[in-house]
Formats: C-alpha cells, structure tokens, sequence
C-alpha cells in the first residue's frame, strides 16, 4: 500500500494544480463600482490599522512583500485564501440560509466527475478497498421535507492518507469524486472509504505563515459536497465524523456542530451512517 512516507505531494506540485484549475475559470463578480471602492477602501484601512498597532518596521514590511510574492510563485493563493478567509464569505451567505448549513469549498473541487445512480459506490483504488468502508445515505428535500426529484450531489473527498485525486500525481484522475444522481424522490446511498485528516502541505509560504502563528496545519477528516435540485439553491458543505482528530481545531475554522455525522460499524466492518440535505427555494 502507499504510504505518506512515499508518496508526498508538495505544497508547490498541489498549490500549483489549484492555481491551474482556478484559473480555467476566470471569476467575475457583479459588484458595483461604489461597493468594490469601499471594500477596497476599508481592506486598507485594516491593514494600516495592524501596521501602526505594532509598529511594523521597514525590515518587516519587506519580508511580507516577499511572502507575497513567494506565495503567488508557489501557486499558494487557493490554499492560503481558502485556509484563513473562506470562511467568513461563507458566513455570510449562510447568514441567508435556513436549510443544510454550508461550508468552505476549498481548492480541491474538479467540476463533470464522472455521473453515479442513487445507490453507487465511488471510483477507487484497489488499495483503498483495504481501508474502512463507508456507506453515506439519506435524502435531499425542501425546507419542509419533500424529497426532491432530480436532485445531485457532487461528492469528492481525500483518501485514507488524507490526498485528493489530481492534487496528488499518484493518483488516478477521479479517485474518489462522483456526481450522484438522486432517486425521484431525492434518496441516495453511496459506498465510499473514510477519508483521514487532510495536512495542509507545510512545505511553502502558506506553511510558513501557519508554523509563525504557532498553529499547526490539520483540517479533521471530511466529505466535501455540493447537493443541488432544479429550483433551489444549491449548498456548498462539508461532513466531519464525531470525535474525529482536529474536529476542534481545524485550521481552515471550516466545522459546525450541525454538520458532524456519528456512524455506526457494523458487524461486517462497515461503517454505516445517514444524513438529509434540505435545500432552500432559489
Ligand atoms: C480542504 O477542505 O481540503 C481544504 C480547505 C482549505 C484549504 C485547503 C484544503
Ligand atoms: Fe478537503
């Protein structure tokens, strides 16, 4: 079986990769003129808040100007962004949600995986066939629990050494990423492994920037989803697993309590556990 010691992907080889994927799609935003200059204006004022409160030095301003640079060099703007600020844009959209909570994306997400019935299990490896099994089922319904016909949920997750296919090169293009279509009434049930702790790669800027915080760079294990039906809106989340390592700590600040599945192993090894979506209306 790989292991970690053999096959470790690098913060430039995997930061690199979220970069390239990014960039395929340019983003565009239709903010006004007037709301960019005040974002802009305040973005500022913050950071000239922080330079004065400590009286940041010449020497230590220009340190930041080459972390700067080093961390777009190393392709390190997804990891870094989708760590430590993600998080708060996704406050604010959930501030106008009442159904499934979401969280942060990440970097990882690879849109058109390949598409799987409601009852499936996702592409994997033969070595990942040794790892615990898990059976992840339930429902996508609107806010008042009708299944919803035609429902999706876009599912990729790392695997049992906490690496996601095509951000490490030694795996095959869509291990462990599917596109489930639901049931006419919204059910599903997927067979997959479970995933381990994911470890920031700390090898670049972005590890440095967590190692001079004294922080460490774990986010728990995780399933990362998009669950979507015609006429709602879709939710962007993650699922984490009760008493699992970092749940308390993860470093992308990415876990709610809502959001912690608690499965149950059977007799026959395989963990076993169930979740409902409810989607608000569009
Ligand atoms: C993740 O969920 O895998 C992730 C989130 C933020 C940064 C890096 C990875
Ligand atoms: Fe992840």
């Amino acid at each position: 079986m790989t292991t970690t010691e053999s096959v470790s992907p690098t913060a430039l080889g995997s930061g690199t990769a979220a970069t390239d994927k990014f960039k395929g799609e340019r983003a565009t935003s239709d903010t006004s003129p007037e709301r960019l200059a005040a974002i802009a204006r305040d973005a500022l004022s913050a950071l000239h808040a922080v330079i004065l409160e400590h009286g940041v030095t010449y020497p230590e301003y220009r340190v930041f100007k080459q972390w700067l640079i080093d961390v777009g060099e190393g392709g390190e703007w997804p990891l870094f962004l989708d760590v430590f600020i993600e998080h708060a844009v996704e406050e604010v959209l959930a501030s106008s949600r009442k159904g499934t909570k979401g969280s942060i994306e990440g970097p990882y997400y690879v849109p058109d995986a390949p598409e799987l019935p409601a009852e499936c299990e996702l592409p994997m490896r033969t070595e990942d066939r040794e790892q615990t099994p898990l059976v992840f089922s339930g429902q996508i319904t609107d806010l008042d629990g009708n299944g919803l016909g035609g429902a999706k949920i876009e599912l990729w997750h790392a695997d049992a050494e906490g690496f996601y296919s095509q951000f490490a090169p030694h795996l095959p293009e869509w291990n462990l990423r599917g596109i489930i279509i639901a049931d006419t009434e919204g059910r599903y049930s997927i067979r997959t492994i479970q995933p381990a702790p994911y470890r920031i790669p700390t090898d670049g800027p972005t590890g440095a920037f967590i190692t001079a915080q004294n922080g460490h760079p774990w986010r728990p294990a995780h399933l990362h989803l998009i669950v979507s039906a015609p006429g709602r809106e879709p939710v962007t989340t993650q699922l984490y697993f009760r008493g699992g390592e970092w749940i308390d700590s993860d470093v992308a600040s990415a876990t709610k309590p809502e959001l912690i599945l608690d499965p149950v192993t059977g007799d026959d090894g395989v963990n076993r556990v169930t979740y409902d979506f409810a989607l608000d209306p569009a």
